[in-house]
């Protein structure tokens, strides 16, 4: 029986992860595993609910915190829990890391309660705590991913945030990788689409020699 992985992809609005879960997904399929691919907020019916109040309506901090979190909450039971349980690589378009960057870096909000939280919805029944094989996380500079978004759609609540929101979520980013190196993979997301790929893929060949044997 061969275990799953999660791996989650992170990064400000406009550092383009979209792009690039897809090609991820390829690449395990490619190597003859099944993979669910999915996102937050959201991934099952009443997430995507949630999605929609947090993304568009204005809230308190902690409402905000906790709709992401009661949103995490049924993601990994009814979805992320069952895939890891019967082998298949989850590929989450961001996860906790986000909360911690948005909610605790962009907007301020306590640390330490949303560790409290993290504990509290990702324990797991032997008092562990789930958390992502691996997160790919997209760095980049806000001013550049300002500029990316000028031309993108209509945006949401938190891609309507001003330059130094954007910048105090990559520092809540920062902060999370120092917390957990082994976890983290940077990438400099400044660079052209191709070389962003480039790098995105060496590292999923690296997972996927780890996952072989
Ligand atoms: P995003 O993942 O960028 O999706 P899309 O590409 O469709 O815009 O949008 C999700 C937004 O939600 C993004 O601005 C970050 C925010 N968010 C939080 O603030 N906290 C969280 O815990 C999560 C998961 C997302």
């Amino acid at each position: 029986m061969t275990r799953g992985l999660f791996i989650s992809f992170e990064g400000i609005d406009g550092a383009g992860k979209s792009t690039h879960i897809a090609r991820v997904a390829e690449l395990f399929r490619q190597a003859g595993k099944a993979v669910v691919l999915t996102r937050e907020p959201g991934g099952t019916p009443v997430s995507e609910k949630l999605r929609e109040l947090v993304l568009h309506e204005p809230m308190d901090p902690l409402t905000e915190a906790l709709l992401m979190f009661a949103a995490r909450r049924e993601h990994l039971v009814q979805v992320i829990e069952p895939a890891l349980a019967r082998g298949e690589v989850v590929l989450c378009d961001r996860f906790t890391d986000a909360t911690f960057a948005y909610q605790g870096g962009g907007r301020g909000f306590d640390w330490q309660v949303l560790g409290e939280l993290e504990r509290m919805v990702q324990a797991l029944p032997d008092g562990s705590l789930r958390q992502p094989d691996h997160t790919v996380w997209f760095d980049l500079d806000p001013l550049i991913a300002a500029e990316r978004l000028a031309s993108a759609r209509l945006p949401d609540k938190f891609e309507s945030q001003p330059a130094d929101f954007f910048a105090a979520v990559r520092a809540g980013y920062a902060r999370r990788q120092v917390d957990k190196p082994s976890r983290f993979a940077r990438i400099d997301a400044s660079q052209t689409m191709e070389a962003v790929g480039a790098d995105v893929s060496r590292i999923v060949r690296s997972w996927l020699e780890g996952s072989a044997e």
